[in-house]
C-alpha cells in the first residue's frame, strides 16, 4: 500500500495511506477519531431526542387528569401498614413493568373514597411513561361515552377500543357504577378482556368492595385481573379529602 507522510495543521505529521477507493489519502488519525466521536454523539443525542419526544407525547395523550399530573408514589404519605402495602405494590409494579407489560400482570385498587387510589394509579402510569412505555388513564364513564359517541359519528368504534386495548398500561378508574343501559358494561368487559387475551396489564379502580366488584364485572373478568402475580389491593381508611377539609376549618 502506498504510504506518505502528511501534515495535519492541528496534529502535525502523520503517515497517510492511499484509501482503497479512489485516490484519496487517509485523514489524520486523531482528526478521524474526533470526527467519529462527534458522529456517535450526534447519533445518541438524536436517539435521546426521539425518546424524550415520545415520552412527552405519551404524557400529553395519557389522559391523566391535571389534578394528578404531579402525583408520585414517593409523595404518597404512609401512616398505616395497609397504606405501606399499597405503596410497596405500586413501587414493585413500576420496577417490574418491563416484564409486566408482556406478562399482562393486572391490579385492582378497591376501597373507600379519598384514600388515594387514583393518586397511586396515576403515579404508576406517570412513572411507566417516564420509563419509555405508553400508559393511558380513563374513567369507565368517559370510556363508555367515547365509545357510544362513535354510534352517532363516522368514527369507528373499533378505533376507540383499539386506543385503550393497545396501550402498554391502562388505568381504568371508577369502575362499578352502573351507567345508563345494561349493555354499556359489555364494552368494559370487551376492553378488559381484549387486554387480558393479549397479555396487556390493566389497573382497575373501584369504590366497590371486592365481592361487589366481582359481581359487577363477573367472576371470569374479575379473576383475570388477579391472575398470576396480579393483586387486589384494599383501600379502606379515612378519606384524605375529609381530613383536608377539617384542616381548613380548624
Ligand atoms: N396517602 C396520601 N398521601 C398524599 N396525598 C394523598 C394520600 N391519599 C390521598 N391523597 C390525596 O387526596 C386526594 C384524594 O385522593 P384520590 O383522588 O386519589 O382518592 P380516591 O381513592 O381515588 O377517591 P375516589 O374513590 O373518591 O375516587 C388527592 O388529592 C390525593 O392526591
Ligand atoms: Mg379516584
Ligand atoms: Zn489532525
Amino acid at each position: 500500500m502506498k504510504k506518505e507522510t502528511k501534515y495535519c495543521e492541528r496534529h502535525g505529521d502523520y503517515v497517510a495511506e492511499v484509501l482503497p477507493f479512489g485516490n484519496m489519502w487517509s485523514l489524520c488519525p486523531i482528526c478521524a477519531e474526533e470526527r467519529q466521536l462527534k458522529l456517535d454523539l450526534d447519533l445518541s443525542a438524536e436517539a435521546a431526542f426521539r425518546r424524550n419526544k415520545k415520552i412527552s407525547e405519551n404524557l400529553q395523550f395519557s389522559g391523566i387528569p391535571k389534578k394528578y399530573a404531579n402525583a408520585s408514589i414517593s409523595g404518597y404519605e404512609v401512616t398505616t401498614a395497609e397504606q405501606q402495602r399499597a405503596v410497596r405494590y405500586s413501587m414493585r409494579y413500576v420496577e417490574a413493568f418491563e416484564g409486566i407489560k408482556d406478562e399482562g400482570v393486572s391490579m385492582v385498587f378497591f376501597g373507600s373514597p379519598g384514600t388515594g387510589k387514583t393518586h397511586l394509579a396515576c403515579a404508576i402510569a406517570l412513572e411507566v411513561i417516564r420509563k419509555g412505555f405508553e400508559a393511558k388513564y380513563i374513567t369507565a364513564f368517559d370510556l363508555l361515552n367515547e365509545i357510544s359517541d362513535t354510534f352517532r359519528t363516522s368514527e369507528l368504534t373499533s378505533n376507540v377500543v383499539k386506543k385503550y386495548t393497545e396501550s402498554g398500561l391502562l388505568v381504568l378508574d371508577e369502575v362499578g357504577i352502573q351507567y345508563g343501559k345494561d349493555h354499556d358494561s359489555i364494552w368494559l368487559y370487551k376492553v378488559i378482556n381484549t387486554r387480558y387475551v393479549n397479555d396487556r396489564p390493566t389497573i382497575v379502580i373501584s369504590n366497590l368492595d371486592d365481592q361487589a366488584l366481582e359481581k359487577f364485572l363477573g367472576s371470569p373478568t374479575y379473576d383475570r385481573l388477579q391472575e398470576g402475580k396480579g393483586a387486589a389491593i384494599p383501600f379502606f381508611w379515612e378519606s384524605r379529602r375529609r381530613k383536608q377539609n377539617l384542616k381548613m376549618v380548624g
